[in-house]
């Protein structure tokens, strides 16, 4: 196979990159381990900001992200039995809306399928070939096993926290670490919303996140072990423990279908450039989920590199390659700064002294006393503008 770019992984990274490419008449194969109802089914994230929500609309990449999507103006931070309300609209004039990644994938899918982009589920990438070099190639597996080599001008790994093509050009642990002595448990129900907007509720049982999904389905997360069993608690376990985690605000419960439990970690790869071959999204980096910077992150990555890609393969010109690391690295440290920032804030440490706690508390009441820090806060939940100055 001989494509311009080599896109690994059909998640929003690689699949908005794919779009983006096209409207420029650059073409590219995009591969994916998965099957397609594999990849429209995975439950991910749920919240878009406003610069991302614009892009899917103005580039046709979704025209479901208004009509079916939510706006949200604001949140609810909670502790010590009061809410408190985060006014984005008011404080920035911006918001974000609720519309779940699998929703935003499967209108990527149905564009790029619709324009005959080439995408081939089930193959699995192996390894990069000659990432330096004019000409890297992606050696896969295709659905029987059968060894297919794509040959390519650039390669781009949009494959997610384990990402093959990071581990081919520079090795599983070359980036910034750290590790969170905490997870989520994460559940769907069938219930109305119990509030208007997402409750992100800290307390002494530990935090919990009240978000949603439609009318109907509702979205909600308990920190938890990382190594709980999701089977290991009863419905009414789970309820008695949210309920009690949002004290003084009634859920409204339901029958619970599914459960999963989320790892936590912060990463940023070394290099995000090797040669001809660059990483995005979750290969690149990756966030703990609160704040729900990931998936915007990723987009922001793709902005940035769709236009290092068209200047390098259309005019040639590889300066804009050269300044992608830099650009995009200031978005992504801020992101981890403010994904770090609402972990450490709202969840309960396992070994947290009375003195940690108190001071949790005291950066709780300081926040929402400050019309300053409300501010910053809704700034970087709602997002800073996309970039495409290289
Ligand atoms: C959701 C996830 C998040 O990490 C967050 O901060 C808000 C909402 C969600 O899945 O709905």
């Amino acid at each position: 196979v001989r494509t311009r770019v080599a896109i690994v992984g059909a998640g929003p990274a690689g699949l908005m990159l794919a779009h983006l490419l096209a409207s420029d008449g650059i073409e590219s194969v995009v591969i994916d381990r998965r099957s397609r109802s594999e990849i429209e089914r995975t439950i991910r994230a749920g919240i878009l900001e406003q610069a991302t929500v614009e892009l899917l609309e103005t580039t046709g990449a979704s025209s479901r992200v208004r009509t079916v999507g939510t706006r949200h103006d604001g949140i609810e931070l909670r502790f010590a039995g009061e809410g408190h309300r985060i006014d984005f609209a008011g404080l920035t004039g911006r918001g974000v809306w609720l519309y779940p990644q699998h929703e935003v994938l499967k209108d990527l899918l149905e564009v790029r399928l619709a324009a005959g982009q080439e995408i081939r589920f089930g193959m699995t990438a192996l390894r990069v070939e000659d990432p330096d070099s004019a000409q890297p190639r992606v050696i896969a597996s295709d659905p029987e096993g059968r060894p297919v080599t794509i040959e390519a001008d650039f390669v781009v790994g949009a494959d997610g926290s384990h990402s093959v093509v990071r581990q081919s050009v520079s090795g599983s642990h070359a980036g910034y670490f750290r590790e969170y002595p905490f997870a989520w448990f994460g559940i769907l129900c069938e219930a109305p919303p119990s509030s208007d907007e997402l409750i992100y509720s800290n307390s002494p049982h530990g935090f919990a996140l009240v978000s949603q999904r439609s009318a109907s389905v509702q979205r909600m997360y308990l920190q938890c072990d990382p190594e709980l069993d999701p089977e290991s608690m009863s419905e009414r376990e789970i309820w008695d423990q949210l309920q009690l985690r949002v004290d003084g605000h009634t859920l409204a419960e339901g029958p619970i279908f599914q459960r999963d439990v989320l790892r936590f970690r912060s990463f940023v790869a070394h290099e995000l450039v090797t040669g001809r071959t660059a990483l995005i999204g979750d290969a690149a980096h990756t966030v703990p989920p609160t704040g729900a910077k990931g998936m915007n992150l990723a987009i922001a990555d793709v902005v940035l590199l769709h236009r290092a890609l068209a200047a390098l393969l259309r005019a040639n010109d590889a300066r804009p390659l050269e300044s992608f690391t830099t650009v995009a690295l200031e978005r992504i440290w801020k992101a981890q700064h403010f994904s770090w920032w609402m972990t450490s804030m709202l969840h309960t440490a396992p070994d947290a002294s009375d003195f940690d706690r108190r001071r949790q508390e005291g950066e709780l009441r300081a926040v929402v006393g400050s019309e300053s820090a409300r501010r910053f806060l809704a700034e970087c939940y709602t997002g800073w503008p996309f970039t495409t100055e290289l």
